[in-house]
């Protein structure tokens, strides 16, 4: 087992990844259902991402939804949370569609493309929110979309209306604000 203080969980913005055992366990499945939630965005084949997989709730759940021939970029600054994102996708037989990276605090480093962008309660946790949505946006094709949830608990109102804020400044179209339990959320699209 490695150390709790190990990796970027140093950063004091940042969920350490013991921590993440706290929301993602068991129970998860009854108030966050992936397929319920993505589904209206995501089909058969799509490329997709997962910023900020953490232990992989949303990658494995993407992964059975694109299926064989789709593909998941599961990408988290912590190497654990990827290492235990993987050991449950092939418990789940679906590894073989994930590709894990581990990115920088400031630097998400994929050139790849994506049909979808999942930001699940981890934009509170970056400094830069607009650089990190400039980012993204580069990584979305033209039709594509990045849904993004952000928690009640730890975020207020007003500060998701200032990441709103920003995501529209660097270009992003609000579209939807889709219901998620716990959750602010913001369905965003490109041209
Ligand atoms: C609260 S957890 C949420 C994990 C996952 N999205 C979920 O819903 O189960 C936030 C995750 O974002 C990651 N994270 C924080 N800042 C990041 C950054 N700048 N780039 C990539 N991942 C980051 C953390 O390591 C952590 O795994």
């Amino acid at each position: 087992m490695q150390s709790r203080n190990s990796s970027r969980s140093r950063n004091s913005h940042v969920c350490p990844w013991w921590l993440a055992y706290t929301f993602d366990n068991p129970l998860r499945k009854l108030f966050h259902r992936p397929q319920k939630m993505l589904g209206p965005y995501i089909k058969e084949g799509m490329k997709v991402m997962d910023i900020g997989c953490g232990m992989g709730f949303f990658s494995v759940g993407m992964a059975k939804m694109i299926g064989s021939k789709g593909k998941v970029f599961s990408v988290d600054l912590q190497q654990e949370m990827l290492t235990i994102m993987l050991k449950r996708a092939k418990r789940a037989g679906v590894s073989d569609r994930i590709f894990a990276h581990r990115c920088e605090p400031d630097k998400i480093g994929l050139d790849e493309k994506v049909d979808f962008i999942l930001i699940f309660w981890m934009v509170h946790e970056v400094k830069d929110q607009t650089d990190f949505f400039s980012q993204l946006q580069s990584n979305l094709n033209g039709g594509g979309k990045i849904l993004t949830a952000e928690p009640k608990m730890h975020v207020s109102a007003e500060d998701f209306e200032k990441t709103l804020a920003i995501a529209q400044y660097v270009g992003l179209q609000l579209c939807g604000q889709p219901p998620i339990r716990f959750s602010h959320t913001a369905l965003f699209k490109i041209d």
